[in-house]
Order: structure tokens, then C-alpha cells, then sequence
């Protein structure tokens, strides 16, 4: 693996970090015992190289039911950055971090290419170089590490000879959502220089990657939000069920699915410095789910226009069943409303749509309250303005899921593509 002159740090070979090579890696070595090191780390680690540049999509199916799943890796490398495209996770969290005074587009390339390095390591089950608890990198559970620019990193990283200028040209949807009627936005859950999302089916893992890479950032940034969300945990359903959040919605039934044309043109950047990449919105949207209990369950399920049992329309019997929108009940009322969820949020403009990928979030509450819960709403598209923005105006206007769900939190990021081996995340603005 080549070294990264940049920043004075080389990669070192798996066998120089377990036996000595490299004066963190050893450290790690003889932490853990070279041999059971050794033992625990190859499978990991070759999995993952060979496995370099391919798509990031994985397929938790090809694993043996009886072996432990936590050597299971996702490939670092790869024309888009993995955790996307990717199986959601069990776990995730996302933080966003504020760039710290002074930190220029020099500082920028070193922090990019030193939290590559963790990624590319940590994703593929080896301990990142200065690794406290090597150990706990061994178990990756198919972790990813996807990371995202705010308005202000692109800026900054584009204060460069002109040459570079024209070429980080920021998208036009790089900048906070307008602001809409039904938003009550906390500034600690909102915004952000440069975001991290560190998904795994091991929360440990999650918890310890989140770790070694904060560590690294400690003198570019500070931590603004950190938000921890959750889905059922792997093994407890069948691969491929689609996820539901608190409400006991089923949520994500229909959604551009990877690795289809369909999902590759929604979702990915085509032109310019981000190509290969992607933009995301990040919502962190309360559901009161003490109010959400005094409703029945017919109410839940018109909320929607799908059933609670297995999520089909209410004019269907399969959850990906058609609905059908012209359908009357006896009283002559459309029986999936105008009002619901599923209505507002189609767009006759099959343009206007995008990727959902999201996580659960369970607070403790506060007060009086029993639940302080949520969706940590992720939406991919290669154009925020032209996808999402109009999805989300219109439920702004009229959507009776609104009477249960309140946008605490927004940040908007253009995710840059994927890296090969030896490059960095960023590197398209920042080289
Ligand atoms: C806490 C807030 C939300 C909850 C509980 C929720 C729940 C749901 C549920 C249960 C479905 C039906 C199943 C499915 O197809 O996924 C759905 C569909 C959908 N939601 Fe949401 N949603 C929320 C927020 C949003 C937001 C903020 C947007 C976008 C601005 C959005 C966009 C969509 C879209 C595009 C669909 C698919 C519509 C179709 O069938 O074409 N949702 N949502």
C-alpha cells in the first residue's frame, strides 16, 4: 500500500503493524498478542483487499447463519463512498462537526487524508495507527464510514489558486433547506462543516470508530451534534425486510432500490468535482408518540394510506402492491386520502424522487413525557433542489402525518465519491 507523503503517515503492511513496523502498530501488537492478532485480523483484512472496488453494495445473505457475522467487511475503496448503496446497518450514528478557526484548505487535505486512513482500516477490521484499543477494531460487523462536506468545508476548500476554484465549484442546493412552515429547528441538531456517518450491525464497533476518528479531528473541529440511530438488530428478521420506525410503520417500501438504473441515476452526481458522489439531507424529525397513542389504529393506518400489519396500501393485500388512488369507499371518500403520507409525499414528476435511509432515535425523555423518539430521516440524490426540496414542500402544505411529527433538526451535504486505494475522501476538491 502506498505511503501518503502528504502527510508524513504511511500505511503500513498488516504484518508491520501487528509485529512491530510501525510504533503504533506495535503498541496494537502487543496489546492484543501477535498471534491472535494475526489469527483475527487476515480473514478480515484479505476479505476486504480483494474485495477493494467493487460496488459497496454487501449481501449479509452470503453469510453462514452459524459463523460469527462480526468479521464481515464492506469494501473502503470504490468509485462512491460505501454506507449508501450500502445494506443499512443495524447502527448508525451520525455526527456533524464545526472546522475550527483557521483551517485552511492545507489543514483540510490533512484531515481528510488522516480520517481515510482510520476508515479504510477500521472498515476492513484492522485498528487504526495510534489505535488505543486495538481490539475492538477486529470486529467490524460490516462497518462504514461515509463522510460529508457542509457549505462551509466546500468553501474553504476552494479558497485556492483559481485553477482549483472553477473545479470545487459548490453545488447551487449546497446550503440550508428553505425554510418550511412546519419546521422548529434546534441549531444543535441543525447544520454542519463536515459530517460522519459510522454505520455497523455492531454498535461496539460504531462506538469505537466514532472514537478513533473524533480523536483525529480533535485539532480541525469540534463535535456539533452527534445523533445515534437504530434499526432492528441483524439476524432478528430476514435480510431484505424493510424497516419500520416507532409509529410501527413499515418505512421504505417505496424507495429507489441499489443496485438498479434506477437508483443509480437518482442518486449519483454526474458532472463536475463531486461526480460519483451524492448529496444528503439529514432531518431529525420528533414523533410524539404520546400523542400517537390516542390515536386508533384505523387512524394510524389512514395517516399513511398503508396498513400497520405489513405495510400494503389500503387498497392492496401485499406490502408493494400498487395503490390505487382512484379506489372509493362506501361513503364515496378516496379510500387512501389526500391528506395521507403516501399521497403528498408521490410526485406525479417520477424525477422528484430519492433514496430514504434511516434510522430510529430513542431519547430519554424529558418531563412529563414517556417517549422521546424520532426518525433520523437520510435522504441520498444527486440534486437536493430538484428531488427533495419539492417532495418536502409539499408535505409541508398538507400531510396528516404532521400532526405526530415535528422537524427538530436539518443539514444539507454533498457526500464526495469514493477513493482508491492510496487516495483520499475530499481529494476531487482538495488536491
Ligand atoms: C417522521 C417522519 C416520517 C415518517 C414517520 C414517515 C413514514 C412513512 C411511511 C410509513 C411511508 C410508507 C411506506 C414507504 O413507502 O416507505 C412513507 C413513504 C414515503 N415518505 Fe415518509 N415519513 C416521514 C417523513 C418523510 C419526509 C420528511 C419525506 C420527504 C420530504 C418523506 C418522503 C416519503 C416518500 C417519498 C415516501 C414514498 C411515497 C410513495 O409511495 O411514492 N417522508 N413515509
Amino acid at each position: 500500500m502506498p505511503g501518503d507523503q502528504a502527510t508524513g503517515r504511511t500505511r503500513p503492511t498488516r504484518r508491520q503493524l501487528l509485529f512491530g513496523g510501525a510504533v503504533a502498530g506495535f503498541g496494537a501488537a502487543a496489546a492484543i498478542g501477535a498471534d491472535q492478532a494475526l489469527r483475527l485480523a487476515t480473514p478480515v483484512a484479505e476479505q476486504g483487499r480483494a474485495d477493494a472496488h467493487n460496488t459497496d453494495t454487501h449481501n449479509t445473505d452470503a453469510h453462514n447463519a452459524d459463523a460469527p457475522s462480526g468479521t464481515d467487511v464492506v469494501p473502503f475503496y470504490g468509485t462512491h463512498q460505501s454506507g449508501i448503496a450500502t445494506t443499512p446497518q443495524a447502527h448508525a450514528t451520525l455526527v456533524a462537526l464545526d472546522l475550527r478557526d483557521g483551517i485552511d484548505r492545507d489543514a483540510l487535505r490533512r484531515l481528510m487524508q488522516l480520517l481515510t486512513d482510520d476508515a479504510a482500516r477500521l472498515t476492513q477490521g484492522e485498528p487504526a495507527l495510534a489505535d488505543s484499543e486495538p481490539e475492538l477494531a477486529l470486529v467490524p460487523a460490516n462497518l462504514t464510514v461515509t463522510f460529508g462536506f457542509g457549505p462551509e468545508f466546500v468553501r474553504r476548500a476552494s479558497t485556492a489558486p483559481t485553477a482549483a476554484m472553477t473545479s470545487n465549484e459548490a453545488p447551487a442546493w449546497l446550503c440550508p433547506l428553505p425554510a418550511f412552515g412546519i419546521d422548529r429547528l434546534e441549531p444543535g441538531w441543525s447544520d454542519g462543516d463536515l459530517l460522519l456517518q459510522i454505520a455497523s450491525d455492531d454498535p461496539f464497533t460504531v462506538a469505537h470508530a466514532l472514537r478513533m476518528l473524533l480523536k483525529d479531528t480533535r485539532s480541525f473541529a469540534t463535535v456539533r451534534w452527534t445523533q445515534p440511530g437504530f434499526r432492528r438488530a441483524r439476524g432478528s428478521e430476514a435480510t431484505g425486510t424493510t424497516m419500520r420506525n416507532l409509529f410501527g410503520q413499515v418505512d421504505g417500501t417505496v424507495n429507489p432500490a441499489p443496485p438498479t438504473l434506477d437508483f443509480e441515476q437518482l442518486v449519483w452526481i454526474r458532472e463536475g468535482a463531486f461526480a460519483g458522489g451524492t448529496g444528503m439531507v439529514v432531518r431529525r424529525i420528533r414523533m410524539d408518540l404520546d400523542k400517537w397513542d390516542r390515536l386508533d389504529r384505523s387512524g394510524r393506518e389512514q395517516s399513511v394510506g398503508r396498513t400497520l400489519a405489513n405495510g400494503a396500501p389500503l387498497t392492496g393485500v401485499e406490502e408493494h402492491d400498487e395503490p390505487d388512488f382512484a379506489a372509493k369507499n362506501a361513503a364515496g371518500f378516496p379510500v387512501i386520502a389526500e391528506f395521507s403520507h403516501l399521497r403528498r409525499a408521490r410526485s406525479e414528476n417520477t424525477a422528484e424522487r430519492f433514496f430514504r435511509r434511516a434510522y430510529n432515535y430513542d431519547d430519554a425523555p424529558t418531563g412529563e413525557e414517556i417517549s422521546n423518539s424520532g426518525l433520523l430521516f437520510i435522504a441520498f440524490q444527486a440534486d437536493v433542489d430538484a428531488q427533495f426540496v419539492p417532495v418536502q414542500k409539499r408535505l409541508d402544505e398538507l400531510d396528516l402525518l404532521n400532526e405526530w411529527t415535528t422537524p427538530i433538526g436539518s443539514a444539507v451535504f454533498v457526500v464526495p465519491p469514493g477513493c482508491a486505494d492510496g487516495g483520499y475522501i475530499g481529494e476531487g476538491i482538495l488536491r
